[in-house]
């Protein structure tokens, strides 16, 4: 096939972000289980800020580790890449589900979005914000100001289900008891999951994952860079600013937001050239752990570690899953410490 010149959609920036959540997964891999969360996202961090060195981008940290005096690394507002290329919003989280991997627990990934400048949501003072996730067959006639039921009937039929085959995941946590109950109330299940809501959202928005909704309170800049993704697969997310208290309320309205607003996919990642990369930590709804291979797999002298990623793209819709093997050994001889 003849692609014209003028259709060349450019650099794939998600090919390039992979190897940064390579990175990421393989600092964290030696702290998978071993009860210290800090360590592991110390080790993730630092390993993804020195991939993202002089990566041919010109990327500036809106979703980051926190403010640039608390954060040595990967802060909000540090500039990334060489400056080369279109000028891009990055969002990072080198995991996402430190306890999951400080536990040895499913599903901790860690993850990059990349937006063209000035399109990604600043989630300010807002720490959390309830979502829903629906996949892209429920996309376009999800009503989030519907009844909860009626959602939850509209996403059934759109995947062709009975309610009550129908999986909702929602993250264990006190706050959403009252959800919940109303979940199962009308028919449907619940998949209670402990961290992690980038990767669930990813499971929502994709078939055969068991997983057919997202619902919850989790994190705001865990749903602009699930929104990142969601672009890219065709799914939707809707948002609502969730504050845990008064000041913080206040907070967001000085920050600029309409705190009773719903936010749309759009609000939260605008535009349609956003790139996503991520990779397993440990394994999860959609992608495999990192993990030591052995002779078993015909590895023997020296180290090598497999890793599972995605790399997506919203402007091609491409979708790539990419399975990663690393050599340690020689990684360590050139000086890359992990
Ligand atoms: P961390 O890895 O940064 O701890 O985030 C894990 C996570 O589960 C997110 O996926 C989610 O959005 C958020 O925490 C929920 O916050 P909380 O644990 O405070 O309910």
């Amino acid at each position: 096939m003849n692609i014209p010149a003028h259709s060349n959609p450019g650099r794939n920036l998600a090919m390039d972000l992979v190897r940064a959540t390579e990175a990421g997964a393989l600092g964290a891999l030696k702290h998978i289980g071993m009860g210290d969360k800090n360590a592991a996202d110390d080790a993730a961090v630092q390993a993804m800020r020195s991939a993202l060195n002089g990566m041919p981008i010109n990327g500036i940290v809106v979703i980051g580790e926190g403010e640039k005096d608390e954060a040595p690394m990967l802060a909000n507002g540090e500039y990334i890449g060489n400056g080369d290329g279109v000028l891009m919003d990055i969002a990072v989280d080198p995991i996402d589900g430190t306890t999951l991997t400080s536990e040895g627990g499913p599903g901790a990934i860690s993850v990059i979005a990349a937006s063209n400048r000035g399109t990604m949501l600043d989630p300010g003072p807002i720490v959390y914000m309830d979502k829903v996730v629906v996949g892209s067959r429920a996309s376009s006639s999800f009503d989030p100001e519907a009844p909860l039921s009626d959602q939850i009937k509209n996403v059934a039929s759109s995947l062709g289900k009975d309610v009550s085959e129908m999986m909702v995941a929602v993250l264990k946590r006190d706050r959403h008891q009252a959800l919940v109950d109303a979940i199962r109330a009308t028919g449907a299940r619940v998949r209670l999951f402990g961290d992690g809501d980038v990767a669930m959202a990813i499971a929502a928005a994709l078939p055969g994952t068991g997983v057919d909704m997202l619902m919850g309170v989790g994190g705001t800049p865990e749903g602009v860079i699930a929104a990142a993704a969601l672009k890219c697969l065709g799914g939707n997310i809707f948002g609502k600013l969730y504050p845990r208290d008064e000041a913080e309320h206040q907070a967001g309205v000085e920050f600029g937001f309409n705190m009773s607003a719903i936010f749309t996919i759009d609000d939260l990642v605008e535009g349609d050239n956003c790139f996503f990369a991520a990779t397993g930590i440990t394994t999860g709804e959609f992608l495999d752990g990192a993990k030591h291979l052995d002779s078993s797999e015909g590895f023997t002298d020296e180290h090598h570690i497999r890793t599972s990623s995605v790399a997506y793209r919203s402007a091609t819709g491409t979708v790539r899953e990419i399975r990663g093997t690393h050599n340690l050994t020689k990684m360590e001889a050139l000086g890359i410490s992990l």
